[in-house]
């Protein structure tokens, strides 16, 4: 049974004051019953964000990881680094790291491998840019992601992925997927699941992600392939978090 997962992905931006902030709004009885919810943090603040949630309710993930356990690898962080802070998830593939950092499917297999080494669970995002959808190879492209990282993995490996739809041109331009954009390609990514095996498609989670705020992220939740968000900006403001954290419910 998959259960809704709302993920607030701050990228470089907040503050240690902002997690003080939600260490003190976010309680148990701001959530509601059966939904998880995570704060991706930049490193700085993932100790602090650790320690704050020690008794939930929020989990903490970071937005990137080094391929490497160690080694000469100036400014990077390793997964077993992360998992030693207490981290339990970890953005792999967002679309900003593939376009401004290079990161290419190899990247992203062998950063999502190195997750599931550490016991890091891996938060596959997976998207489309404009140009790519209105040439109509948005199914193509998002299953040639996810493809490219299911291929490299062992089934039991597979099963310990969340996966985020993330198109391009929604993320941080207010455009959000319409219900049924998002729907549709969510179907398409939970029907290429089915051919690695059923309960791969049953029970994934596939997170939407791309402009979700309060006052949409009701109807995209609504669908029935979208079990979660991946919220970039609304994860800065407390008040909106929670209330798309109350749309899943
Ligand atoms: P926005 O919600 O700001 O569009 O960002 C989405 C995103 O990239 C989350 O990872």
């Amino acid at each position: 049974m998959r259960t809704p997962f709302i993920a607030g992905n701050w990228k470089m931006n907040g503050s240690r004051e902002l997690v003080e902030r939600f260490g003190r709004q976010v309680t148990s009885a701001a959530l509601p019953e059966g939904v998880s919810a995570a704060l991706m943090v930049p490193f700085p603040y993932l100790e602090a964000a650790v320690k704050t949630f020690e008794q939930g309710p929020l989990v903490v993930g970071a937005q990137t990881l080094n391929d490497q356990p160690s080694g000469a690898f100036t400014g990077e962080v390793s997964g077993g680094m992360l998992a030693e802070l207490g981290v339990r998830y970890v953005l792999v593939g967002h679309s900003e790291r593939r376009a401004l950092f290079h990161e290419d499917e190899a990247a992203v297999l062998s950063r999502v491998r190195a997750a599931l080494a550490t016991g890091l669970v891996p938060v596959l995002c997976l998207g489309e840019t404009l140009e790519e959808r209105e040439a109509e190879r948005t199914e193509a492209v998002v299953l040639g992601q996810l493809e490219a990282v299911l291929d490299g993995l062992e089934a039991d490996q597979r099963q310990r992925l969340v996966v985020a739809y993330e198109p391009v041109w929604a993320i941080g331009t207010g455009r959000t997927a319409s219900p049924e954009q998002a729907q549709a390609v969510h179907e398409v990514i939970r029907a290429r699941l089915g051919r690695y095996s059923a309960s791969l498609a049953a029970e994934m989670q596939l997170l939407y992600g791309g402009s979700m705020k309060a006052s949409n992220a009701a109807e995209l939740l609504a669908q029935p392939d979208i079990d979660g968000g991946l919220v970039g900006g609304a994860s800065l403001q407390v008040d909106d978090f929670l209330a798309i954290c109350q749309s899943a419910g």
